[in-house]
């Protein structure tokens, strides 16, 4: 660690993830997915695994989700609710082909023991499109999740939601353009936001890792952190100087496949929250 860089600290966390079993691309909701780009499967399954394994071995805990024949996309689980508290607001998706999975993550946290399960009445896309920073909801609308969606997660969750709006297509989920490393801090790609956007964001975070559009487009702000270390892919090179020079701990993953359908580290990732305890 750089000898000024603060000191992270890691918290254990629970995350829910889907097997990519089914995973292809056989029609295109985003610019990242073309159906006449061959998928290979069983990559995408290996490559997951170690995503999975890396949670493992860093003293995280992994709930799985059955994944449902004939729906490709399960495998982005930050897609299929967002869970704060103990309350679950499920996904209501934009487009007719991952609308079914809906119901797959409903009918899961149903039987889990969660406090409150609420099927959304607005499109939203989960935690693709709501980052949980400390206190606050950041909430992505623009291409997926309606603006009116940002009031039912206020409602349901008790706590303030900073609406932020995505203008380019390539970047189409908050989680594309935005990762929160900590409770105070995130990283973001400034082209990706409206100018109110930039300058919300500008405000409540001073001292954000700024991306470049170079890391974005590897989709280096697909990024997972738990605190201390920071997953996110190997070829987002300058992010992760930035990271270490902010005392994180960059940990490479490779997801080529599932990136060929918009998807990185974060969309395979659910965070399930609790009463702000850890739960292992
Ligand atoms: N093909 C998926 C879609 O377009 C990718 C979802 C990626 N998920 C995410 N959290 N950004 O819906």
């Amino acid at each position: 660690m750089p000898p000024h860089a603060p000191a992270r600290t890691a918290r254990p966390r629970r995350y829910l993830m889907c097997r990519p079993t089914h995973f292809t691309v056989d029609y295109a909701i985003n610019p990242w997915m073309d159906p006449a780009t061959p998928t290979d499967t069983p990559l995408a399954i290996r490559q997951w695994e170690r995503l999975y394994a890396t949670y493992v071995s860093l003293g995280h805990t992994v709930e799985l989700i059955e994944p449902v024949p004939g729906l490709p996309d399960m495998v982005f689980a930050a897609n299929g609710a967002t869970v704060l508290d103990g309350r679950v607001l499920v996904a209501n998706f934009r487009h007719s082909q991952r609308v079914p999975e809906s119901d797959a993550y409903q009918r899961w946290f149903r039987t889990r023991g969660f406090r409150e399960v609420r099927q959304a009445d607005h499109v939203n896309e989960g935690e693709g499109d709501h980052l949980v920073a400390g206190g606050v909801v950041l909430a992505g609308t623009g291409f997926r999740t309606e603006r009116a969606s940002h009031a039912e997660a206020r409602a349901l969750f008790g706590v303030p939601v900073v609406s932020l709006t995505l203008v380019d297509p390539r970047f189409y989920h908050l989680d594309t353009a935005l990762a929160v490393l900590d409770d105070d801090q995130v990283m973001y790609y400034p082209g990706a936001f409206s100018p109110e956007s930039r300058a919300a964001l500008r405000a409540l975070f001073p001292g954000a890792i700024l991306a470049e559009r170079a890391d974005a487009e590897v989709f280096g702000l697909n990024a997972v952190s738990d605190g201390r270390h920071v997953l996110l892919p190997s070829a987002a090179r300058r992010l992760a100087t930035r990271l270490a020079a902010q005392g994180f701990e960059p940990i490479p993953v490779d997801l080529s496949e599932l990136l060929k359908s918009g998807g990185g580290a974060k969309c395979c990732t659910l965070e399930l929250r609790h009463s702000g305890r850890a739960v292992s």
